[in-house]
C-alpha cells in the first residue's frame, strides 16, 4: 500500500516544486520597444524637465541629493546621474536608482526612444529585466504619449 501511494505522491510533489519554480523563473509578459524616435523641440524638452522635476518627480530618485541640507535638495549638477538609496531607509538590499543621463557608457543614451518609453511604462528594462516597482512605472503607465515622449526628449 505504501508502495503504492510512493510514486503518486512523489509525481504530485515534483509537479508542484515545478509549478512554483515556473512562476518564480517565467518572464512577465511584455511587448516590444516601440519603433518610435521623438523629436526634441524646444516645447518637449521644456515639459519633459517640468515633468521630471515637478510632476512625476523623477528627480527625487534618479538625481544626486544633498541630505547634509533639510529634505535633500537636488545637487543640480548631478541631475540624473544616479542614486543609492542609504540602507536606513529599510528597503530589501542595496537599490539604486541608475543614472538615466544621456551618456552613452554610464547612462541610458544607448538606448532606443522605445526602450525609454518601455521602461518608464512598462517596467521592462533594456535586456528584458522586470524593473524593481520602486521604479514608479505602476502609476507612469497612465501616462499619455506625448508626456512619455517629452521625458524622453
Ligand atoms: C521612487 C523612486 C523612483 C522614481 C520617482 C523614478 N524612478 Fe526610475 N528607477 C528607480 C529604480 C530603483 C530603478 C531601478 C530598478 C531596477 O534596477 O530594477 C529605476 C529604473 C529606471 C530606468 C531603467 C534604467 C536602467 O538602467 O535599467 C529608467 C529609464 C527610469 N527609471 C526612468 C525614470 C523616469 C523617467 C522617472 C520619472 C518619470 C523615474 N524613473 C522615476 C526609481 C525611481
Amino acid at each position: 500500500m505504501k508502495r503504492m501511494l510512493l510514486l503518486p505522491l512523489t509525481a504530485l510533489l515534483l509537479a508542484a516544486a515545478g509549478g512554483v519554480g515556473w512562476l518564480f523563473l517565467r518572464k512577465p509578459a511584455m511587448a516590444p520597444p516601440r519603433d518610435v524616435r521623438v523629436p526634441m523641440t524646444p516645447e518637449r524638452v521644456a515639459r519633459g524637465k517640468y515633468l521630471f522635476e515637478v510632476v512625476a518627480d523623477c528627480d527625487g530618485c534618479h538625481s544626486e541629493r544633498d541630505f547634509t541640507r533639510f529634505a535633500g535638495p537636488v545637487v543640480v549638477s548631478g541631475r540624473g546621474n544616479a542614486f543609492r538609496f542609504p540602507v536606513e531607509m529599510g528597503l530589501p538590499g542595496e537599490v539604486i536608482a541608475p543614472n538615466i543621463t544621456p551618456d552613452v557608457e554610464t547612462g541610458i543614451g544607448a538606448w532606443s526612444d522605445g526602450e525609454k518609453i518601455r521602461a518608464i511604462r512598462d517596467g521592462v528594462s533594456r535586456d528584458g529585466r522586470a524593473l524593481f516597482p520602486l521604479m514608479g512605472y505602476p502609476r507612469y503607465r497612465y501616462m499619455s504619449d506625448q508626456d512619455v515622449e517629452s521625458l524622453v526628449a
